[in-house]
């Protein structure tokens, strides 16, 4: 088994080597002058099980197509199997007709990966794990909750607050519950599917004074956490803190987050920011480990 260390997230592949003992391929890459990607592998993987660790965080249409490139080259190249070890996977929120017109698009990439010589994988907190049953090569997604709530007590948390701000990340706070030690609870959140604008209801929680985590799985434009926590300070908490899997953190949303009274926001590698204080490394070489002996 070999670890390709795709190019947008080199580091997370080199840390999850280094923790397995296995061996890593690097990928050449450019882009040409037209904006067409290139790449090639600088290794020989003939006969092996290859994982590509490469997040599709944005630009995610240019990141999914050096994804399918690579996997073909490894095919191509005499790879037995291909893994994709895709910490952020991009389009798993369209994984189901919303509005009348519409496409799945989690399901086209599905197809594309697989076209491509994708023959299973692996993800980290997927939006809806529904979206796995798009693909019809095996898919995982494993969870990095566990290592965020870890850091909250490592730095001397434990028994803080975890917030979901709807009802579909309750999963995330009940996981963070079992690190943190403490309550938890869900706020209500509604999106308004033409405009995209959050609007977060009020919910009366027992939080004054208290130290609070507001556990997603992504913040995005940050207008999730901001209901969340101006709720939070109308309620009396004393400290918010916010944590995610995937950081994307489009345009301001990191300002937006911090002005609504959030001290400090912390998320993982799976897309790597000054923000990615936790790693999903020792996540993902278990999940290799596994593999491996498996
Ligand atoms: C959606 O339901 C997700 O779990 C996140 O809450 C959402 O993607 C965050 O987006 P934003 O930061 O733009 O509010």
């Amino acid at each position: 088994m070999k670890i390709i260390l795709g190019p947008t997230s080199k580091e997370l592949g080199e840390k999850t080597a280094e923790l397995t003992g296995l061996e890593t391929v690097q990928v050449a890459h450019k882009t040409f002058p037209d904006g067409e990607a290139y790449v090639r592998l600088e290794g020989n993987v003939q006969g092996d099980h290859v994982m590509i660790v490469q997040t599709t965080s944005p630009p995610q249409d240019s990141r999914l197509m050096q994804l399918a490139f690579i996997a073909d080259a490894a095919k191509r190249n005499g790879a037995r199997k291909v893994t994709a070890v895709v910490p952020y996977l991009a389009y798993a929120r369209q994984d189901k007709i919303f509005l009348q017109g519409e496409g799945i698009s989690i399901e086209t990439i599905a197809r594309m990966l697989k076209t491509a010589g994708i023959d299973a994988l692996v993800t980290v907190n997927v939006h809806q794990e529904n979206v796995l049953t798009r693909f019809t090569f095996p898919a995982k997604s494993l969870s990095a909750i566990p290592l965020l709530a870890e850091h909250f007590v490592k730095k001397g948390f434990k028994k803080a607050f975890a917030l979901a701000p709807d009802k579909g990340a309750m999963y995330i706070v009940e996981q963070a519950k079992k690190g943190l030690g403490g309550e938890c609870g869900h706020l209500e959140k509604q999106r308004d599917r033409y405009t995209g604008q959050v609007s977060v209801a009020k919910k009366a929680f027992n939080v004054k004074g208290a130290t609070v985590v507001i556990f997603d799985d992504i913040i995005s434009t940050g207008g999730t956490i901001v209901g969340a926590a101006k709720i939070l300070k109308e309620l009396g908490a004393a400290r918010v803190f916010a944590a995610c899997v995937h950081p994307l953190l489009i345009g301001d949303a990191e300002k937006r987050v911090l002005d609504a009274g959030v001290e400090e926001i912390v998320g993982t590698d799976s897309v790597p920011s000054h923000v990615s204080k936790v790693s999903l490394a020792p996540l993902l070489s278990r999940e290799l480990r596994a593999l491996k002996s498996g």
